[in-house]
């Protein structure tokens, strides 16, 4: 074989290695990053925006557009996974609290596949007595991986679950807005399940909170669906993203990723819905561009 060829070969096959090991330590690395991301949803306007509310940003002074608004803001996470979450508990902790949200919410999976599902709980719990001395309340919706956990023991943690229930919450502008959790039945023989019936008329779909596990319930909402905003979690931003979206047409069998929708907010049957990629990582404790996040989402009407 001519040197030269042999001297490209060589140089290709180090190029790997060293992308391969570049690749191996930054998503070593990545479980332990949290970004923290302040969001807004104008929900009457259709509109949604991360420029608008600089980071540090005080949205009570100097903000018209949130004068006489109804406003809710909310601190989301999702998917610890139970010993999978990598991100220093101090850090978490600061980073739910630091957006001095009027509910922290969380959109499930607080075990990893049903195992083991103390460390999950333990972080619940810390997050909650941490609310609790802030005047906080803290509601949880449950993921594929909490189907063996009781109601009991994830409200333990002093977090309220919503599974085919609702909670009126008011946000610091005194306004009322109705947080709807469906629950989830998990992957196999999948149902999803009904909003409740008993629905107060009085609140309207702008006001009206879907704190559900996995986005695809959307989907099996009818057009327009009888709310406007829908929190959840699931996919993870991919956790581990591969070329032509491999996780998703290949190995995953969730609809909207194979649309593209991996997270940040879409629209979907007059839905504005927002995925968190989630704090913690399943099956293996890796992420590669898909930073643990925590979001301060506030809701305008
Ligand atoms: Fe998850």
């Amino acid at each position: 074989m001519p040197d030269a060829i042999i001297i490209i070969l060589t140089v290709m096959a180090g190029l790997i290695v060293v992308g391969g090991a570049a690749v191996l330590i930054r998503s070593l690395i990545e479980p332990y990053l949290l970004d923290i991301d302040r969001e807004i949803l104008d929900v009457s306007r259709n509109q949604w925006s991360r420029e608008a509310c600089p980071k540090g940003g005080n949205l009570d002074s100097g903000d018209r557009e949130s004068e006489g608004r109804a406003i809710l803001r909310v601190s989301l996470f999702s998917d610890i996974h139970g010993k999978g979450l990598r991100v220093p508990i101090t850090k978490l902790l600061n980073g739910l609290f630091s957006g001095s949200p009027d509910a922290v919410l969380f959109a499930g999976d607080i075990a990893d596949s049903g195992k083991k599902p103390e460390a999950g709980l333990r972080i619940l719990r810390l997050v909650a007595e941490r609310a609790k001395a802030e005047g906080i309340p803290c509601y949880a919706a449950r993921g594929n991986h909490d189907l063996l956990l009781t109601r009991d023991r994830i409200e333990s943690t002093g977090f309220r679950l919503l599974e085919n229930e609702f909670e009126i919450i008011r946000g610091a502008s005194g306004a009322v807005f109705l947080l709807i959790g469906p629950g989830d039945s998990g992957k196999k023989s999948r149902i999803w399940p009904q909003l409740p019936g008993n629905l107060p008329a009085d609140i309207p779909p702008e006001r009206r909170i879907v704190l559900v596990h996995n986005p695809d319930y959307v989907r099996s909402q009818p057009d327009p669906a009888p709310y406007r905003v829908q929190l959840s979690g699931h996919i993870h931003g991919g956790q581990i993203l591969l070329p032509f979206n491999l996780q998703f047409t290949v190995l995953r069998g969730d609809l909207l990723p194979r649309e593209g929708i991996v997270s940040g907010f879409f629209s979907r049957k007059g839905v504005i819905g927002y995925i968190t990629r989630g704090v913690g990582c399943g099956v293996l404790p890796l992420r590669f561009m898909a930073k643990p996040q925590i979001t301060h989402l506030e809701i305008r009407v």
